[in-house]
């Protein structure tokens, strides 16, 4: 499936996901409160690497598994190399991990949808975790993708206007051009049905203990906390 790094580029994609801070705060904090006991954790889909700083800062060491090269390169750079070999980055796909009872945490970034049938994902998650190692995970309630959608249109729009985003002309052009695709866009995501009552479901069938779920950013997402 095309994914939204090749329609905008990750530098853009990143710009996108700062205009609507409070999403991404949020789902941050919920994800690194979740590992505050954890020392090693597996974080899949690293993409653009924001919650592998959070914890690499904190002193954990972060296994970032991406099937994409250009995410892990820019992964790293966000980490830097201050740090060095407190990231490890992984270029593999997520439905085919291979790590057993070696981590006490494991994390996915708002992209459970990305990954098509739970199923694979989770019960490798399973095998790579230790006994009482937390899974934690954001997702969007494809219900309420439109009223997110929304909302961070809102954000974005006010951060432009208080001068705390600014976008280049090239930048509106490729931004307008994709707008004109959103139709194509969102026939592809409807396609993938994501919810915290799917995920949940997923997470029990492969043998986790569901410790939380909860909404954020108006509901419009979930956050859910799971333990082997
Ligand atoms: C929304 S981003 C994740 C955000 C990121 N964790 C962060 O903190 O910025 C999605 C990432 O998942 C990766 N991805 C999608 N499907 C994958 C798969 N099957 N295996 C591994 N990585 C995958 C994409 O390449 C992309 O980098």
């Amino acid at each position: 499936m095309e994914s939204i790094y090749d329609r905008y580029g990750l530098e853009l994609w990143e710009k996108f996901v700062a205009g609507a801070g409070s999403f991404n705060t949020e789902q941050l904090k919920l994800l690194s409160d979740a590992f505050k006991d954890s020392t090693k954790v597996l974080d899949l889909g690293i993409g653009l690497g924001n919650l592998a700083k959070i914890l690499v800062s904190q002193g954990k060491i972060v296994y970032g598994v991406d099937i994409r090269r250009d995410s892990l390169d820019y992964a790293q750079r966000k980490v830097g190399s201050e740090d060095l070999g407190k990231l490890v980055l992984v270029e593999r796909d997520v439905r085919d991990l291979n790590f057993n009872n070696e981590f006490d945490g494991a994390s996915i970034v708002s992209n459970v949808a990305d990954f098509g049938d739970l199923n694979p994902v989770f019960s490798g998650v399973y095998r790579a975790l230790q006994n009482n190692g937390y899974f934690a995970m954001t997702g969007v309630e494809s219900s309420q993708l439109e009223r997110m959608n929304e909302l961070r249109r809102n954000e974005t729009e006010l951060a432009i206007q208080e001068g705390r985003l600014f976008f280049t002309p090239d930048e509106v052009k490729k931004l307008q051009k994709e707008g004109k695709n959103l139709e194509k866009m969102k026939e592809g995501l409807s396609k993938v049905i994501d919810s915290s009552e799917r995920t949940t479901d997923a997470l029990i069938r492969n043998g986790f203990r569901v410790l939380r779920k909860q909404g954020f950013y108006h509901d419009t997402c979930y956050f859910v906390l799971a333990q082997k």
